[in-house]
């Protein structure tokens, strides 16, 4: 394996990473391609991450792959990429049983169509008591549309209920904070990714466009975090 692999400490390898995979549409136009060829060679990009998340020990991945935002693109865009996650599930099956990696979905189901919610349930009922790591996979989520959810489901469970803790009522409640958030794509911000979980992660901001995103270049986002102080509003070195 390459350098960069082995250079990473597995005793602090974060616990929960998240993706925000951007630069799919510029990837294809830069090739003259349609959008969605962006979107095909994205998947193959995903497949790579997945297993180079998995072979360093990484507990939870999170792939922002569809925003509640989204649904702004044409129809032709989105039923391609509904498709696309569609066939990506069935035919990944066989790797995440072999990796034993589990599959869970964070965000609306209702609002999908009614196709890809069988196969997002399906996925995640066959790998629910595989062991590995967790894929967590964001499919028309937004964060806010989350937690507005979650106090939804909050104060139905607890009317007056001001003592309860939200992160209960989150989508995946057992999700903990992301510590590394990686965005491809040259763009700085969140787009309503993961507002809650964020709160004290660290950032990698990368331009290279997802479609040429490489195993190294993940690896060598890890090894930066490896390296950064994390003081959670804490002081270095001084006990509580
Ligand atoms: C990210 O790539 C994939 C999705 C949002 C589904 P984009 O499609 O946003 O690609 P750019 O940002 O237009 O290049
Ligand atoms: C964020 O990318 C959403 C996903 C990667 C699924 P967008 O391309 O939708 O974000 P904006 O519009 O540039 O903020
Ligand atoms: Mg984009």
């Amino acid at each position: 394996m390459s350098e960069i692999f082995d250079s990473i400490d597995r005793t602090a390898v974060p616990a929960h990473i998240g993706i925000i995979m951007d630069g799919n549409g510029r990837w294809a136009q830069k090739r003259n391609l349609p959008r969605t060829g962006g979107h095909k060679e994205g998947v193959n990009t995903a497949r790579e991450i997945i297993k180079a998340a998995a072979a360093i020990g990484v507990r939870y991945l999170t792939l922002y792959t569809f925003s509640t935002e989204n649904w702004k693109r044409t129809a032709e865009e989105v039923s391609f990429l509904m498709g696309l996650l569609k066939a990506h599930l069935r035919s990944e099956f066989e790797f995440y049983k072999k990796e034993r990696v589990r599959v869970l979905h964070l965000g609306d189901k209702t609002g999908l169509p009614a196709d890809v919610i069988r196969e997002i349930e399906s996925v995640e009922k066959e790998s629910r008591d595989f062991k590995g790591m967790n894929l967590v996979l964001a499919i028309n989520y937004g964060a806010r549309d989350e937690i507005q959810r979650a106090v939804h489901r909050m104060c139905g469970a607890e009317p007056g209920g001001e003592k309860g803790d939200i992160g209960r009522f989150f989508d995946i409640p057992s999700l903990p904070d992301a510590d590394l958030i990686i965005r491809t794509g040259g763009e700085k911000r969140l787009s309503n990714f993961l507002l809650w979980h964020a709160a004290y992660a660290e950032f990698d901001f990368t331009d290279i466009l997802w479609p040429d995103y490489t195993k190294e270049d993940f690896y060598a986002s890890v090894a930066d975090f490896q390296k950064r102080h994390r003081r959670f509003g804490g002081i270095d070195g001084e006990k509580k």
